[in-house]
């Protein structure tokens, strides 16, 4: 599975990606509002999950590499799942390297996913989660078009108390207007 943007090339994890996976990992400011720290080991096991989903029949799930052309290094993860068979509802997520933050990339990356997935699984539903006080990640669901379906309240556990969390999601139907609306093909 590849997808190619203006700017950015979505591809499968390869073995050879845990270093650069590994950079953004250890980043404290990658971490604040999903992790307390990611150890080695937390990475190493996210690659070999991304590339073991890679082989299942039916795949239902896409954990993907960003990279950044001409260069091949990973530079963020975008993955997107199944979440709920019967109301054909998946779930998206993101992630950038922070020395490329604010550039537009996971907007970009997202937008490419999304509209990959509404076509490929006949998709009713796309929804993202994110901690309530990630302002960046609520702005990318936002330059989506995705609209908030509500706040869970204390959901996580993080740095030894409850957060809440933001639950966004886009239909078919406002994905479709939207993509009329704006004439674009991409973010
Ligand atoms: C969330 C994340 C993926 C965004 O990646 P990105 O490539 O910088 O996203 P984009 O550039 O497409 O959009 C970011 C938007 O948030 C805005 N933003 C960034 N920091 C912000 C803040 N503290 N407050 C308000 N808005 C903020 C940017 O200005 C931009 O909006 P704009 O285009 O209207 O100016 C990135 O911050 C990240 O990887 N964070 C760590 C991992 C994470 O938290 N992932 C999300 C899990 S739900």
């Amino acid at each position: 599975m590849e997808l190619i943007t203006p700017r950015l090339r979505i591809r499968e994890f390869i073995e050879s990606d845990y270093q650069a996976l590994r950079d953004m990992d250890s980043r404290t400011e990658f971490n604040t509002y999903e992790r307390e720290y990611a150890s080695e080991a937390e990475t190493r096991g996210s690659l070999d999950e991304s590339i073991s989903t890679q082989l299942k029949i039916p795949r239902t799930v896409y954990r993907l590499a960003i990279t950044i052309p001409p260069v091949d290094t990973v530079k963020g993860v975008i993955k997107i799942s199944r979440q709920q068979e019967k109301i054909r509802e998946w779930e998206v997520g993101w992630a950038v390297h922070p020395d490329e933050w604010n550039k537009g990339f996971a907007t970009e990356a997202a937008w490419s996913v999304i509209d990959w997935a509404f076509r490929e699984f006949n998709l009713h539903r796309v929804v993202a989660f994110c901690h309530a006080d990630n302002a960046a990640s609520v702005r990318v669901m936002e330059k989506l078009g995705m609209r908030c379906d509500g706040r869970l309240r204390e959901t996580r556990w993080l740095n030894g108390a409850w957060w809440d969390e933001c639950v966004y999601a886009v239909l078919e139907r406002e994905w479709r207007e939207n993509k009329n609306l704006t004439g674009h093909e991409h973010q």
